[in-house]
């Protein structure tokens, strides 16, 4: 048993917490406490961040990531535990694939991760979640909503309409034919598509606009946006690097989106984090879509808190707290029972986002200049993991098993 000492972030507030952990896990928050060694904590105490929506590429594509570079990515940027997409060069899609995937990167992460199964006729009992694809976007999954077979676990869509991105095709040479090639309207028809299946869990990924994301709210989804969807659009200068599936929209969609982070309609933030190499995104109609974004994440958002754009409340739920409830994961929260989980920063350090400095093996980011309050201690399940930029422990992630849902 250990205990911390510090201003921990619980129910809504800051408060000057004793929090005792016994094997990873937290056993007791109290006000006061004695006999105990006590470690003190730096700085405001946040639970880690969840992100709920990564692509770490391995296998199948590892020079572009592998869960090394990207889960260290993670942990840089204050995320403790990633969940990771099936669309692998070979897909996720049945027992075989998921645990020849577990088995490559089963001792590779930082932080605690669970992954994706596609959904297929064939369902996978580790699985945090599985992963509907009604439009194809990077490895050509589409999903097969007749012969999928389902299991009471979040269901991730990725709503955008096939039969609508056939329709709409054209020249796509720069950020605003490929909003054309791939329009709302798109997003809005696969949001309506999927609510006639009538399945349990199901969450919206990437939602690009408040006309979608209370749309996907009014038929009793959960809702997810991005990072890049509130804070890019189409009249930006990024060229490929700002090319991603949903497009990035224009600049009132996105203002309005921004306007609403407050509201109740946006559950998650997750990252979508989906890097591609700077040769691969060389020239606008080859380039493959995807944005990288695990770092940078929780530091942009609490950057836009420090602003004022959105209350520390709300962005405590959508980069932690809600996240681990749809995955339905011990995490997200300091308090009884949960992983002992905790991130440290300096709320009123923002700092200048450096492509550079970021440890995707992609190297750049679409958010160079942007502010980022990055933290300057990790935990994870109470081990200190990172203390001011010093990596402290290598690959002590564990596999977060879906079974156990
Ligand atoms: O832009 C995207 N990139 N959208 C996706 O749905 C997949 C992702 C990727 O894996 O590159
Ligand atoms: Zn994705």
């Amino acid at each position: 048993m250990e205990a911390f000492h510090g201003l921990f972030y619980i129910s809504g507030e800051f408060r000057e917490k004793y929090v005792v952990v016994d094997r990873g896990v937290i056993k007791e928050v109290k006000s006061e406490l004695s006999g105990m060694n006590v470690t003190r904590i730096k700085g405001h105490v946040l639970p880690g961040g969840v992100d709920m929506h990564v692509h770490f590429r391995d296998p199948g594509e590892t020079e572009k990531e592998d869960f090394h570079s990207g889960s260290l990515s993670a942990m840089f940027g204050g995320t403790t535990t990633v969940c990771d997409m099936p669309n692998n060069r070979t897909p996720i899609t049945d027992s075989t694939t998921f645990n020849s995937k577990l088995h490559s990167v089963a001792k590779r992460s930082y932080v605690d991760f669970g992954l994706y199964q596609a959904a297929s006729s064939e369902t996978v009992p580790e699985a945090i979640g599985q992963k509907i694809f009604l439009g194809k976007s990077t490895g050509g999954l589409l999903t097969d909503l007749n012969t999928s077979k389902w299991e009471d676990k979040v269901k991730v869509v990725h709503a955008e309409f096939q039969e609508c991105i056939d329709n709409n095709k054209r020249e796509n040479s720069d950020l605003l034919s490929h909003d054309m090639n791939r329009p709302l309207e798109c997003e809005m028809q696969a949001i309506e598509h999927i609510f006639k299946y009538d399945l349990s869990r199901t969450h919206i990924a990437h939602l690009t606009s408040v006309r979608s994301l209370e749309f996907a709210k009014s038929l009793g989804f959960t809702t997810e946006v991005t990072p890049h969807h509130l804070l890019l659009n189409n009249a930006l200068s990024l060229g490929s690097l700002g090319k991603v599936n949903p497009p990035l929209r224009k600049k009132g969609v996105q203002e309005e989106l921004l306007k609403s982070l407050n509201s109740k309609s946006i559950d998650v933030i997750a990252s979508d984090h989906a890097p591609h190499t700077l040769l691969e995104k060389e020239i606008f109609g080859d380039a493959p879509s995807g944005i990288p974004g695990v770092e940078t994440r929780v530091p942009l958002i609490l950057a836009a808190n420090r602003k004022g754009v959105i209350s520390l409340e709300k962005s405590v739920s959508a980069l932690m707290e809600k996240p681990a409830q749809i995955c339905a994961i011990n995490k997200g929260f300091i308090a009884e029972g949960y992983d002992a989980d905790f991130i440290s920063v300096d709320l009123k350090n923002t700092s200048e986002i450096k492509g550079e400095e970021l440890h995707s093996k992609c190297g750049w980011t679409p958010f160079e200049k942007f502010g980022g309050i990055f933290p300057d201690y990790v935990y994870l399940r109470g081990e200190m993991i990172l203390q001011e930029g010093d990596v402290l422990s290598s690959s002590s992630g564990e596999f977060l098993n879906g079974k156990k849902q």
